[in-house]
C-alpha cells in the first residue's frame, strides 16, 4: 500500500491507473479503524480494480464543544489494518492540505432540509462539514465508486442526494452495518463507553428492532411506538437524543402508506453519543 499526504502525489498515481482503464473505489474514513471500516475496503476491492482509503479527522464537521480534540488518532495501527485487507492507497492529508485557505473561507456544500433533522438538529453544521469534505475528497480521488456505511444512515442519504443534485459522476454504494455480538453497532466512539454502561448500551439497537417488529405486525401508531421505545432506553439509564420512524429515502416522518421505513435513533451514555438505525420494508 502506498501512503500519500499530498494531493499532487496521489493524483499522479491515480492518473496512471485511469490511463490503463482501471476503475477506482474510494472509502473515506476518519481513522481509528475497526472491522466495519475494513469490511467497506473489502467490499470496495470486490467492486473496482484499485482501492483508495482516506483518513482525515475533519474538524469542519465537529461542533465547537464536540470531541474533535479527543477523537482517537491511531495512524500506525490503521495503516497495518489497511495493508491486511489489501488496500492499494491511503490518503492522509493534514488540515492545511485540505483547507489551504482556512476553514472559515472554505466554499461549502449544503444539502438543505435533510441535513437539519435528526443528527443535524443536535449537531448544527455537522452535515455541511461532511458534504464539504466529501466533495473535496471526491474531487481529489475522482473515484468511480465510493462506499459508505449504512450505520451512518443520514450521512449516506445526504451524500446520495448531494451526488444526484450536483451531477457528481460517482456511484454511491452502501455497506451493511457491522455489529458486536450483542447488537451494538461498531463505532470509533465505542471506546468512550464506560465499562459499567457497556452491558446495557445495546438497548438502542433492541428498541429499534422492537419497533421494526411492531411495524411488520401492522402496528402503525408511530408516535406511541416512538414514545415506548424512548421509555425503554431511558429505563436502561440513557438519555435519548432522538428516536424517529422515517420514510427511508426522504427521511421525512413516516406516513401510513409508506412501504419503506427506517427507524433512526441516537442516545447519550456518560461517555459517548451513539447512533443506530434499522430499516423495514412493508408489503402494501
Ligand atoms: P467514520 O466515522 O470514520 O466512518 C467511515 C465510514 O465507515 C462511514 O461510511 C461509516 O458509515 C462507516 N462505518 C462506521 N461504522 C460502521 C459500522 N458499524 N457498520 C458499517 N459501516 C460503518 O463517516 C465518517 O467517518 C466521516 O463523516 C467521513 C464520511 C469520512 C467524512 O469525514
Amino acid at each position: 500500500m502506498q501512503t500519500y499526504h499530498h494531493i499532487s502525489g496521489l493524483r499522479k498515481a491515480l492518473a496512471l491507473h485511469r490511463q490503463q482503464g482501471q476503475t477506482i473505489a474510494f472509502v473515506p474514513t476518519m481513522g481509528n479503524l475497526h472491522r466495519a471500516h475494513l469490511a467497506l475496503v473489502e467490499q470496495a476491492k470486490s467492486l473496482c480494480d484499485v482501492v483508495v482509503s482516506s483518513i482525515f479527522v475533519n474538524r469542519l464537521q465537529f461542533g465547537l464543544n464536540e470531541d474533535w480534540d479527543k477523537y482517537p488518532r491511531t495512524l500506525q495501527q490503521d495503516t497495518q489494518k489497511l495493508i491486511s485487507v489489501d488496500c492499494d492507497y491511503l490518503f492522509c492529508p493534514d488540515e492545511h492540505e485540505v483547507y489551504p485557505n482556512g476553514m472559515d473561507q472554505q466554499a461549502r456544500v449544503i444539502v438543505p432540509s435533510m441535513a437539519d433533522v435528526l443528527c443535524g438538529a443536535s449537531r448544527p453544521g455537522h452535515f455541511e462539514g461532511v458534504t464539504t469534505v466529501v466533495t473535496k475528497l471526491f474531487n481529489i480521488v475522482q473515484p468511480n465508486k465510493a462506499i459508505f456505511g449504512v450505520k451512518d444512515y443520514q450521512q449516506l442519504a445526504i451524500i446520495r442526494r448531494m451526488v444526484e443534485d450536483l451531477c457528481m459522476p460517482v456511484d454511491i454504494v452502501a455497506g451493511d452495518i457491522v455489529r458486536e455480538a450483542d447488537g451494538l453497532a461498531m463505532s470509533s466512539r465505542n471506546g468512550f463507553i464506560l465499562p459499567s454502561e457497556r452491558p446495557k448500551v445495546n438497548q438502542l439497537n433492541q428498541s429499534l428492532n422492537w419497533i421494526a417488529d411492531e411495524l411488520k405486525k401492522g402496528n402503525l401508531d408511530f408516535s406511541a411506538l416512538e414514545q415506548a421505545a424512548r421509555g425503554q432506553i431511558e429505563h436502561a439509564g440513557f438519555k435519548v437524543d432522538y428516536l424517529t420512524i422515517c420514510e427511508s429515502a426522504s427521511l421525512l416522518p413516516a406516513a401510513n402508506d409508506d412501504t419503506q421505513m427506517t427507524i433512526l435513533g441516537a442516545m447519550y451514555t456518560e461517555g459517548a453519543r451513539l447512533i443506530d438505525n434499522v430499516s423495514v420494508v412493508l408489503s402494501d
